[in-house]
């Protein structure tokens, strides 16, 4: 009769046995991790609010991506306590859900984005981005004046918007029809914005860079700044144990 021992040598001694076993094992693991991705339609909480960005904001996140804020700012707070305390409730993953590419970053050399939303007015981040240290005397971040002299040029929105549709953003048939109007409307204050905030709930609609007369780079940039973090309801959200 052989023992216990005697068969674990043998399965030792056999690289073709332990190489299957091996891998017979590791498999088990990787399948109650990943057999589950089968059975469900998305990984992602919901909550209430989030909707895919106006083509205004969309436009401003263009220019914080070319403008490369993200290597100095990060939008995504994490579940501790200081970070909870400094910016507000911790990121929730339906918050990026509509973000191609997600801008969670991984450097913060300036202070965390995802809920700047209506912290500041936009008189504030206008002086601050034409000139950051007027109104924070020690702060090294670069001054962008440009952006309140370069008009918005976005191209074709709609192209944007079902390029974006095509990798599951629910932007609607209307959306990408009127992308181009609603980014013009959303910045000006004389234009009819009630069917624009009916298709973009909690929308912000005004002139964002303190010169009506023309739609800037500017005007986009701090739009997308005034939304972050505004849109979805944390209380709809299941609650978390914040790490101490
Ligand atoms: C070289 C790094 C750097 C880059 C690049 C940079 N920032 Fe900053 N940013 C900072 C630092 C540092 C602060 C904190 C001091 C201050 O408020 O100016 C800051 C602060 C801010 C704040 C205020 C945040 C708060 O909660 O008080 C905003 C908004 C902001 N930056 C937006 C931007 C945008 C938009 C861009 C791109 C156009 C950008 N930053 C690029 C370093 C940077």
């Amino acid at each position: 009769m052989t023992t216990l021992t005697e068969k674990h040598k043998k399965l030792e001694r056999n690289i073709t046995l332990l190489a299957v076993a091996a891998f017979a094992v590791v498999a088990i693991g990787g399948l109650v991790e990943v057999a589950p991705l089968f059975w469900i339609d998305n990984t992602i909480e919901k909550v209430e609010g989030m909707r895919p960005y106006t083509p205004l904001e969309l436009a401003g996140r263009n220019i914080y991506i070319r403008e490369g804020c993200y290597n100095c700012h990060s939008q995504m707070i994490r579940p501790f306590r200081d970070e909870v305390e400094r910016y507000g409730h911790y990121s929730l993953a339906a918050e990026s859900m509509y973000d191609h590419p997600f801008q969670w970053g991984s450097k913060r050399t300036g202070p965390d984005l995802a809920r700047v939303g209506k912290r500041y007015s936009d008189a504030w981040h206008v002086q601050h981005l034409t000139d950051p240290r007027s109104v924070v005397p020690e702060s090294i971040m670069p001054p962008y004046a440009f952006l309140a002299d370069r008009d918005l040029k976005p191209g074709d929105m709609s192209a944007h918007l079902k390029a974006l549709k095509d990798v599951g953003v629910p932007y609607t048939d209307k959306d990408l029809a009127q992308a181009n109007a609603d980014l013009v409307a959303q910045a000006d204050p004389e234009a009819d914005t009630k069917d624009l905030l009916s298709r973009y709930p909690k929308a912000q609609a005004r002139d964002f860079d303190g010169n009506p007369s023309r739609l800037t780079e500017m005007d986009a940039l701090v739009a997308y700044l005034q939304m972050l973090g505004t849109l979805v309801d944390l209380d709809s959200a299941a609650p978390q144990e914040v790490e101490r």
